[in-house]
């Protein structure tokens, strides 16, 4: 049977400054119409609930809400960005924001089996990190990805493994940076996931690269403008819809709910400031 994830990501929801809150609400009603077998939200869950708790425990609250098995990845905007990022403002990831993290919404890693299949969940900003707790994550991935037998591997995580090859060496914030990203590579041991689906840049896009099909979701809330931001690919919101098939087989696809606008950033001076 084909198993279904409707993974949302970047909903930067807040009780504070809950700009974003209505997007999230109508695309919720949208998934809970479609019944997925899992709903994922694959980061930069909240608006800051790298500085503010209260932020983290709204976007749970919403989330709860949905009514649906939901799980979760931490993005930059929930736990601080990688150590090896350049500085944007939400500081970086350390043991108390970590924390913080895991008491709202649980394991910042995961894996579990479907037929065919093996998901793994990774925490992006935790990649090579000077965290204890780096250095575990690290060793379940190795673990995830030995035991895959005759499984395909589909891989999630926050951040674009790159833009759109492997071997790239800037460093930037935007994508997972050269060193984490080699860490990365080598704990997955050889291993290439036939699906990596991210979200962070708030766009949705579908490319290859050695083996595995790399899937952007874009963000339900809202979108950057060109002049901060390149196309990438589609600057629209929503959210995506991944098939799974026991014979391996997978399908991505953008899903665009009626009546939910594509916010622009530039028009929310009040969420981080003006820009
Ligand atoms: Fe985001
Ligand atoms: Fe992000």
């Amino acid at each position: 049977m084909t198993f279904r994830i409707a993974q949302i990501s970047d909903t930067h929801l807040s009780d504070r400054k809950p700009f974003f809150v209505d997007n999230f609400v109508r695309i919720g009603e949208a998934l809970r119409a479609d019944r997925p077998d899992f709903v994922l939200n694959s980061g930069d869950i909240s608006l800051d609930g790298a500085s503010n708790e209260d932020d983290l425990a709204a976007a749970r609250a919403l989330h709860d809400g949905l009514d649906l098995p939901v799980r979760f990845l931490p993005g930059n905007h929930d736990i601080g960005d990688c150590q090896d990022a350049p500085a944007h403002g939400e500081g970086t990831i350390d043991a108390p924001r970590r924390d913080g993290y895991v008491r709202h919404f649980g394991a910042d890693w995961w894996s579990f089996d479907v037929a065919g299949w093996r998901l793994l969940g990774v925490n992006a900003q935790l990649l090579g990190s000077d965290l204890a707790a780096a250095q575990e994550q690290d060793a379940a991935i190795a673990e995830a990805a030995a035991g895959l037998g005759a499984r395909r591997l589909a891989l999630f995580l926050h951040k674009p493994m790159f833009d759109r090859d492997v071997g790239e060496t800037e460093i930037t914030g935007r994508f997972v940076n050269p060193a984490p990203r080699q860490r990365l590579m080598a704990s997955l041991g050889g291993v290439a996931p036939a699906l990596v689906a991210c979200g962070h840049v708030h766009q949705y896009r579908e490319t290859r690269s050695a083996g595995s099909c790399h899937v952007w979701a874009t963000s339900t809330a809202f979108v950057l403008p060109d002049r901060l931001q390149p196309r990438y690919g589609i600057k629209e919101v929503g959210y995506v819809e991944h098939r799974l098939e026991p014979d391996g087989t997978h399908d991505s696809r953008l899903v665009r709910v009626a009546g939910v606008p594509t916010l622009n950033i530039a028009d929310f001076p009040g969420a981080y400031g003006p820009i």
